[in-house]
């Protein structure tokens, strides 16, 4: 076989998914790795929060690609995934799979911020808007009527359960957010998650997403639940343990961590069969239909802004979406990471996949690569990924539906 054909550059020394990406690059034969500051390249594998996206696209003959889409933080912060979802038209309504969520800027920074008053306008027009006047009369609405007092409060930007507080009280959770430095979203906790058993015990569900430079929106088929080894307790809202499902959280924290299952890991092999036998229910029909909706909503609502399909550069993306479950089987979001991590055990599996969806061997293929790198089969990826949903069925759907629809009047007017 000749030479590599193609070159990319590798600025993120943290990942460890992409330094995975870089060795199976590597081992393709089809691909040279130039220095980091070498303009040249057909991919960057950037670093989050550094990409130079201006300056992309403008080798003269070189088709360039980049492991981040620009704006894909607005699903990706808390409070921006609440701005989102509350402003964007295809979501205000029917949007019924999101906790109720509220902006809190702390009292303490110094940013003017607005109050909100009703009404989703003050969002949209105001891009600090403090949302505590429309959050207290929810939470008193809710008192009264019996809907749940338990609210809890994240750090926008926080993550591995840090700087989060759980608590039945509106004045405490305020007051905690005014102590701290950023913008903080108080969200409905969902007092009734559904339990695991043995134990009696919460968990979430993190599944991958890759986006593709042609926006289609693939779901890794593999999914792991985060499970808590310690039992859930709505009568201590301070035991964290109990509450929040963050590897980090328990394993740091209980000391019954691996008791019941390695890591606090389920994969969705196991969970299908533990939802059959003991609730009589299959992961396909109940838990992934819902998951599948909530990723293309998300998705679908910023392509608009974030697609790179006309731009002289293209971007694809991983994300990690994170689900609970509740006792009747609704699965609700709870956050997007914009760079997540891979489990260990399908670390491999996972990154060929997405090397061969992303680069390589997926349809439309940006570098016209052919054949597909010889370590996967081309299937493999198809399997492995679900694709769930592409723009480009739905305009060919959309152009039969005009063509036959143009034909039945050609026919009417002609006889
Ligand atoms: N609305 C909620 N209701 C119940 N539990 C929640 C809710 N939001 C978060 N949690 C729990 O807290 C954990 C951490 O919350 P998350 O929003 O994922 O923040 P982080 O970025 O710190 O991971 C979740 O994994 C989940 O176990
Ligand atoms: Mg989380």
């Amino acid at each position: 076989m000749s030479g590599p054909l193609y070159t990319f550059v590798s600025r993120d020394d943290n990942s460890t998914v992409y330094a995975e990406v870089s060795k199976i690059l590597l081992a393709t034969g089809h691909w040279k790795r130039l220095k980091k500051d070498n303009p040249r390249f057909n991919l960057m594998l950037g670093e989050r929060n550094r990409l130079p996206f201006g300056r992309l696209g403008h080798e003269p003959g070189l088709v360039q690609l980049v492991n981040y889409y620009r704006g894909a933080d607005k699903l990706c912060r808390k409070a921006s995934l609440v701005k989102l979802i509350k402003t964007s038209p295809e979501l205000r309504d029917s949007c019924n799979w999101f906790p109720e969520s509220y902006i809190i800027y702390p009292t303490n920074l110094n940013t003017p911020v607005a109050p909100a008053s009703n009404g989703i306008s003050h969002l949209k027009s105001n891009p600090k808007t403090d949302e505590r006047e429309v959050f207290l009369a929810s939470y008193n609405a809710k008192k009264e009527s019996g809907d749940g007092t338990v609210w809890i409060a994240k750090s926008s930007a926080g993550a591995k359960g840090a700087g989060i507080l759980i608590s039945h009280d509106a004045a405490e959770l305020l007051e905690y957010i005014d102590n701290q430095g950023q913008v903080h979203v108080i969200q409905k906790y969902l007092e009734k998650p559904l339990l695991l058993q043995p134990g009696n015990r919460k968990f979430d569900i993190r599944s991958w997403v890759l986006v593709d430079h042609q926006y289609n929106i693939y779901l890794y088929r593999e999914g792991v639940l985060r499970t808590s080894s310690e039992p859930y307790n709505s009568e201590d809202l301070g035991d964290m343990t109990s509450h929040l499902t963050n590897h980090c959280i328990q394993k740091e924290m209980s000391q019954n961590y691996g008791r019941y299952e390695e890591g606090n890991e389920i994969f969705f092999s196991d969970f299908r069969l533990y939802l059959l036998n003991s609730h009589g229910v299959t992961l396909e029909s109940s838990i992934l239909p819902q998951i599948k909706h909530i990723i293309k909503s998300c998705l679908s609502c910023i392509e608009p802004a974030i697609s790179t399909k006309h731009l002289s550069y293209q971007s694809f993306q991983l994300f990690g979406f994170d689900f609970m479950v509740d006792e009747t089987f609704k699965v609700w979001l709870i956050e997007i990471n914009g760079a997540p991590a891979c489990a260990q055990s399908v670390h491999t599996d996972f990154i060929y996949n997405t090397i061969l969806l992303a680069a390589e061997g997926n349809p439309g293929n940006l570098f016209n690569m052919a054949p597909v790198s010889n370590l996967v089969m081309q299937a493999d990826f198809f399997q492995s990924f679900q694709r769930i949903w592409n723009q480009r069925i739905l305009r060919i759907c959309l152009i039969c539906l005009l063509l036959i629809c143009f034909f039945i009047f050609s026919y009417l007017l002609t006889r």
